[in-house]
């Protein structure tokens, strides 16, 4: 073999190898488990929820100038998103990828769904309030909400 030709088999060979790998990396992405879906589903919903739970914590504490219907958007928001969390939590998705949901969850598992149902409760009234726009009324719901959150957890969440 020439050196041109030497020099051409090589780079071919490089090429494939990376073709080959770059597939292999997407069959892998493809092949996520379902629990890993489920963690980061219900990581994905908890981070939505922040999103629009930071804002309102801020304007009741005055961090913020208080936009009544910036207020009540974000209250929606969260009003609709408690719905989601639950569905990320299936049997057997206490592992699978990075978590900070602790085992109890399923063996406890009524308790953790009243806890939720929780949330969704004061967070659905927290949207009716808010609506109203007055600060003095929306403050003690926000507070309820965030109470049910924290309720969780310190029972069910790591750190
Ligand atoms: C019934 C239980 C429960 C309630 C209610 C709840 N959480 Fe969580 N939350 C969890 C668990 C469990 C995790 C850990 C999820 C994981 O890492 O797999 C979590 C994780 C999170 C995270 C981290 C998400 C990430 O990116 O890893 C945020 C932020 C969060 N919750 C915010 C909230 C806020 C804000 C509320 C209330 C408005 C709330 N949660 C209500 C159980 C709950």
């Amino acid at each position: 073999m020439n050196l041109f030709k030497k020099t051409l088999a090589i780079a071919i060979a490089v090429a494939s190898v990376a073709v080959v790998s770059s597939v292999m990396a997407e069959e892998e992405h493809e092949k996520a488990s379902p629990e890993k879906m489920a963690i980061e589903y219900r990581q994905a919903a908890f981070s939505m929820i922040k999103f629009h739970f930071a804002p309102m914590g801020a304007m009741v504490k005055g961090k913020m100038d208080f936009n009544k219907d910036e207020f009540a958007k974000n209250a929606e928001a969260v009003a609709a998103l408690s719905k989601f969390p639950i569905h990320g939590f299936p049997e057997g998705s206490d592992k699978g990828a990075d978590t900070e949901a602790k085992a109890e969850i399923w063996t406890k598992m009524d308790d953790f769904k009243k806890k939720m149902e929780t949330f969704q409760v004061e967070a659905t009234s927290l949207a009716e309030v808010a609506k109203g726009g007055d600060m003095a009324a929306i403050k003690p719901q926000f507070g309820k909400v965030g109470e049910s959150c924290k309720a969780c957890h310190e029972d069910y969440k790591e750190n």
